[in-house]
């Protein structure tokens, strides 16, 4: 049987390559295997839980939508659409957060990052900002949810509504606890100035990552400062777990090229760093480069952005709002 998937990417601008290989690369491939239904989302509920400029962000609505398009993502294929579209998703989102517990949420690793030392100054959007994904998977019973590993914690909450609803309504297998899929590998691409850092839309240091709107020499560039070592490349990964920087690098190179990353030890086993950079740089701007090219001709097009974010929602409105009317007669209401 195939599996129903949904994910989600916030329109905060600077989609980058981890967004690419921790999530959308995989939407693609999930979308391309027989029997999938998917869902993808533009999650502009999401992104408000920090302050927004207005213009900015309804242009990054249509930059995160075309660089889903120029990924490959087929509308024909898959349902694309911006959550703000369906209010089931905050409608749904209000009865589940009468289920999810202070507790479970103080737990929630990624609010503490995001908010920081001054907890009190955060939004409360963005203190229940895991119940509102909880939602958006719950509402299209997806059996299957690719993330990169900075979500599991938010994928577990999501299983723990799930079953807390089911059994305080009595509503055997009502919600259905979804699966997270995250690669064993590449799960995580960290910052190329800083390999103990996640690479980030909001580092301040452009060269810290690859956006996908970057050009060919920004990547060449980018990828030749990024930070390495002294010691030769060997085919033991061992002693990679004490250089985190060149364990990235080489994750990078490996996802890309679908391949084992001791495959790619092995390929560049007692060779410098000017020789692996440069293949690097290469499979990247093979990679990325079309997508960039792609995003910015879709974005001079935003009327047909606007028409696909359109159809999807109404595609969208229709599983939603019949399991939120489902959700309402449990609650009572
Ligand atoms: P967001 O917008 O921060 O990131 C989008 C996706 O990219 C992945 N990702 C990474 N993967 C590997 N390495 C990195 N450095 C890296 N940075 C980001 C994220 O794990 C994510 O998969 N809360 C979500 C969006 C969301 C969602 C959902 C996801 C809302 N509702 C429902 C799944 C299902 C978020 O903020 O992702």
């Amino acid at each position: 049987m195939g599996k129903k998937i949904f994910s989600g990417v916030q329109p905060t601008g600077n989609l980058h390559l981890g967004n690419y290989i921790g999530a959308i690369k995989n939407f693609v491939d999930l979308q391309n295997q027989k029997g999938n239904e998917c869902v993808y989302c533009v999650v502009d509920l999401h992104a408000i839980t920090t302050k927004q400029d207005p213009k900015i962000l309804k242009s990054n609505i249509r930059e995160t939508t075309a660089a889903f398009l120029a990924s490959g993502i087929d509308p024909k294929k898959s349902i694309i659409f911006n959550q703000s579209l369906v209010p089931s998703h905050s409608e749904g989102s209000w009865m589940l957060g009468c289920i999810a517990r202070m507790g479970w949420l103080n737990r929630m690793t990624q609010f503490k990052e995001k908010a920081g030392k001054d907890k009190e100054k955060a939004s409360v959007g963005l203190y229940i900002y895991p119940v509102l994904m909880a939602a958006d998977i719950l509402l299209y019973d997806a059996t299957h949810v690719p993330v990169g590993e900075d979500q599991k914690q938010h994928l577990e909450l999501s299983r723990d509504i799930a079953q807390k609803f089911n059994l305080d309504f009595n509503a055997p297998d009502f919600l259905r606890a979804p699966e997270p899929l995250i690669q064993k590998n590449f799960s995580r691409i960290m910052s190329l100035k800083d390999g103990k850092n996640k690479m980030s839309k909001s580092d301040p240091s452009d060269l810290s990552r690859i956006n996908l709107t970057d050009s060919k020499d920004q990547i060449v560039n980018k990828i030749k400062k990024a930070k390495t070592d002294n010691d030769p490349l060997s085919d033991d990964d061992k002693n990679l777990s004490d250089r985190p920087e060149v364990e990235n690098l080489l994750g990078i190179y490996s996802s890309l090229n679908d391949q084992s990353l001791q495959n790619s030890l092995n390929e560049f086993s007692g060779k410098n760093f000017s020789e692996f950079k440069k293949k690097l740089a290469e499979i990247v701007v093979e990679k990325i480069s079309p997508i960039s090219i792609e995003i910015n001709k879709l974005q001079k097009d935003s009327n047909y952005i606007d028409i696909v974010l359109k159809e999807g929602g109404e595609r969208a409105n229709k599983i939603a709002s019949k399991k939120v009317s489902e959700m309402k007669k449990i609650v009572g209401f």
